[in-house]
This record gives C-alpha cells, structure tokens and sequence, in this order.
C-alpha cells in the first residue's frame, strides 16, 4: 500500500509536474491536495507540451485516476476550462475525482487577492492573483465555501451572505469598490453545479479503500517548501501547506500510510514573486539562466528570479519533508558555464552559518558562500545512464548528493518524459 509524496524543495517550479507524469504509469491514482491554479505545470510528452493548473498531473496518464483533494481551494471556471482544453487534445478527463470537502474560490476572492496586492504597495507578496490566500483565509476563518455546498442551495445563500457581510464592508470601505450581490455570486456558482456533479466524492475515503487494495498513490504538492506557509519563508509564501505533512492533511491520507517522500530540486534556483532568496544572481549568470532555462512563469508569464544551487535550502527541504530522494531536475541548463559555483553555507552578519536560519530578519541578511565546481560543455540531454554524464557534470551530482541532506536518485537533462537519468528507481 505505497503513498509516495512528491514536494519542491526550493520556491516551486522544480519540476514536480514532469516528475509526477514521469512515474503516472505505475501509480493508480495521483493527488493534488494543496493549493489551487496558482500552480504551473508543465509536461512534455512526445514533443507535445501541457500547462496544468488546477487538475492533477496524473490526468494526463491513461488509467491512472487524477483526484482533487480536500486541501485544494478550487476556481471552477478554471476547473472546466481546463478540462474542456484536454478533452479538445483527446484526453479523457471522465476519471477525475473531486472532494466534497475542497474550498471553492469565489469571484469576491480573487478581486480582494488583487486589491489587496495594489493596497500593500511596496509591501506586496507578488501572489498570482487567483484569490488564493482569500479563500483560505476564509476557510481558517470557517467562511469558506465548499465543494459540498454547490449542492445546497439554501446553505450555498446562507454561507455567501455571511461572508459577503465582511468582504463588502472591506471592498467598499477600505478598498473604495463596488459591493459584490450575493445573488449574483450564489448564481455563478449555481451554475457549474451539473457539471460538477459527476465528479464530486470523497476522495478521503476512495483513496483509504485504493490503498487497502494495495494500489499506489500518489501525492503531488502544488508550490515548494520555501513557499509553504509554516516552514517557508513567511509572509512571502503561499497560504497552503507545501510540505509533505500537507499531503496528509489535504488528502485524508494519515501520516502512517506514506511510504516514499520525493523533493524534486533544480540544480539551480529560481523564485517567482517577492522575498528572500540568497543566491539571487542580477548578471549575466543570472540572465543565461533565465534564458537556458526558460524561466519564465507557466501561470502569469512573469520572469523567475534566477540563482544558485543552495545546499542549506535543499537540507532544510529534506529534513521538513522527510525526503528519501531527491530528483535533481534541469541540469542540461548547466551546460556551457566554465565553473558552477553552489552554496554551501551563508554568512550571517559576519558569522558562517550551515543551516536555514530560523530568524526570517536573519534570512534576509543571509549571504552565500560558495564552493566552485568545474563545469562541462557537451550536450548531456541524451543522456539515460549516470555514466552517460561528462565526468564534470557527474562530479557535479555526486557533490550535491554528499550535501543536500538526501540521497538524488533521478536526474533531469531535459523537458521530455524521458530525459531523465534513473539512478535509484522512484517507487
Ligand atoms: P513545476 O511547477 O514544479 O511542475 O515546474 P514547472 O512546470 O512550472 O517548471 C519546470 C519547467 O522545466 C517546465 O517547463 C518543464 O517542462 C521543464 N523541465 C522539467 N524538467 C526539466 C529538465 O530536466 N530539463 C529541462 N531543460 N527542463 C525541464
Ligand atoms: P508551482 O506549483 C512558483 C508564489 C507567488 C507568490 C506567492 C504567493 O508551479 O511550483 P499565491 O498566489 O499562491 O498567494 O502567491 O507564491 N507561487 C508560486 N511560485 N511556483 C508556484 O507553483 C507558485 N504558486 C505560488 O509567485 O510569490
Ligand atoms: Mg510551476
């Protein structure tokens, strides 16, 4: 009965989707259960490229069982837009499985998720504006909407206009807006409710009863460990639990049942959005990054942030997540430079330091010290076999894997399914 969890370890964007798709045809099912269509995934597969937002990387795989879990705030236009785009490319999306229990992120939430972005000025968190940390906002605040109640009219009205009671004092007072009608926001909702239907179940206990089958799942983390919002680097995180014991909490699934803890890591770093991130690089470097990578947002076209392999990023994220192994995603992206530099430690108003800092004023203060590894120049993106690795670039991977706090067991040359190097198998 294998759970296995897939996390970032670094600010998200390390390549979970390819990862998830790359293991989607020996897992039953695969489960998002945090976040909401602030995450970007893409997949390549025979050259044919996918950006998925809300729906489970896992829907892509023929037989494997997509599932929305109860941890998952949920834009239901967004929902079936994306189901109508896969089902225009011939996927069959008839398996999904929604929660009854997973938030619905309501009109009036994704405009306070942008007013309040314009309001903080200077201070803003750089979200994507998808009313995420609103929704769950609401959900801690128990004024959330669920999925369950679509299917309620009389709760759906009386639920909307207590929580509309608070937003529109807020939109009207503070923010200087119109009101929102809650009937107009009950009707919108209203209106999905027969396509949704089918979908809906719970999902807790459909994923209980696959792994008393014996069957595998598969538990994919929307965003990372540095954007998690307990163990990331606060107040610039998402609102939803990132890390492995989300995975948990957002499925139904309890602790015991995970067997295998996957943190997929780039050999570099990116960010997208406001707040810290050491090895930040504003050169060339940090340019070619960008550029060799393609580092720019599949959800809102912004340029990532470009830096540094940090090693105390990567033991932070195992030793939160638990990771058993690690995939180190895009290192084709390395090639060419003369000598990759990779952080090792920070120095800390004067003082060296090996670990995360738990102060976050700390943090921000934190300056890498780098060690320097000679780089490689021959196209490794046809790669299959660790030996297959210029010396250098093997070199390179041996290093990170005796500092990141985890074992890398899979290698990443390129977007394709199968450009990936297998050192230890996954599952
Ligand atoms: P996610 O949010 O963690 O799923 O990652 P994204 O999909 O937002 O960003 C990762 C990007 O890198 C995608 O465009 C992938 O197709 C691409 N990618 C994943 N693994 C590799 C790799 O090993 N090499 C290269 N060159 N690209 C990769
Ligand atoms: P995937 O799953 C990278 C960032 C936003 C912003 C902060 C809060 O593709 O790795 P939010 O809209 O969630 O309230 O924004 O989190 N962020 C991501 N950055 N990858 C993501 O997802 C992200 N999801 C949110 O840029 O800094
Ligand atoms: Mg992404």
């Amino acid at each position: 009965m294998p759970a296995v969890v897939i996390v970032g370890a670094q600010w998200g964007d390390e390549g979970k989707g390819k990862a998830t798709d790359l293991l989607g045809s020996r897992v039953d099912y695969v489960v998002k259960f945090n976040g909401g269509n602030n995450a970007g995934h893409t997949v390549v597969i025979e050259g044919e490229k996918y950006a998925l937002h809300l729906l489970p990387s896992g829907i892509l795989t023929p037989g494997c069982t997509p599932v929305i879990g109860n941890g998952v705030v949920v834009d239901l236009s967004v929902l079936f837009e994306e189901i109508d785009g896969l089902e225009a490319r011939g996927i069959d999306t008839s398996r999904l499985k929604l929660s009854t229990n997973a938030h619905v992120i309501a009109d009036y939430n994704r405009s306070l998720d942008k007013t309040t972005e314009r309001f903080l000025g200077k201070r803003k968190i750089g979200t994507t504006g998808r009313g995420i940390g609103p929704t769950y906002a609401d959900k801690m605040n128990r004024l959330g909407i669920r999925v369950q109640d679509l299917f309620d009219e009389k709760i759906l009205h009386a639920k909307v206009e207590g929580a509309l009671e608070q937003k529109n004092q807020i939109l009207t007072k503070i923010y200087n807006r119109r009101a929102v009608g809650v009937d107009e926001t009950v009707e919108e909702l209203l209106s999905y409710v027969d396509r949704v239907r089918p979908y809906v179940t719970d999902t807790a206990l459909l994923l209980h009863e696959a792994l008393r089958r014996d069957e595998t799942v598969l538990l994919e983390a929307g965003q990372a460990t540095l954007l998690d919002v307990d163990h990331g680097t606060y107040p610039f995180v998402t609102s939803s639990s990132a890390t492995s014991g989300g995975a948990c909490t957002g499925s139904g699934i309890a602790p015991t049942e995970i067997t295998r803890v996957i943190g997929i890591v780039k050999a570099y770093a990116t960010r997208v959005g406001e707040g810290p991130f050491p090895t930040e690089l504003f050169d060339e470097d940090g340019e070619r990054l960008r550029v060799n990578g393609g580092e720019f947002g599949t959800t809102t076209g912004r340029p990532r942030r470009c830096g540094w392999y940090d090693a105390p990023v990567a033991r932070y994220a195992a030793r939160i997540n638990g990771v058993t192994d690690f995939v180190l995603t895009k290192l084709d992206v390395l090639t060419g430079w003369d000598r990759i530099p990779v952080c090792v430690a920070y120095e800390v108003d004067g003082e060296r330091v090996e670990e995360m800092p738990a102060s976050q004023t700390d943090f921000h203060h934190a300056k890498p010290i780098y060690e320097y590894f000679p780089g490689w120049s021959e196209d490794i993106s046809g790669a299959r076999e660790l030996s297959d690795l210029p010396a250098n670039a093997q070199a390179y991977v041996r290093e990170l894997d005796a500092i990141s706090g985890s074992r890398i067991s899979a290698i990443g040359v390129g977007p394709g399914r199968e450009q990936t190097v297998v050192v230890h198998d996954l599952l």
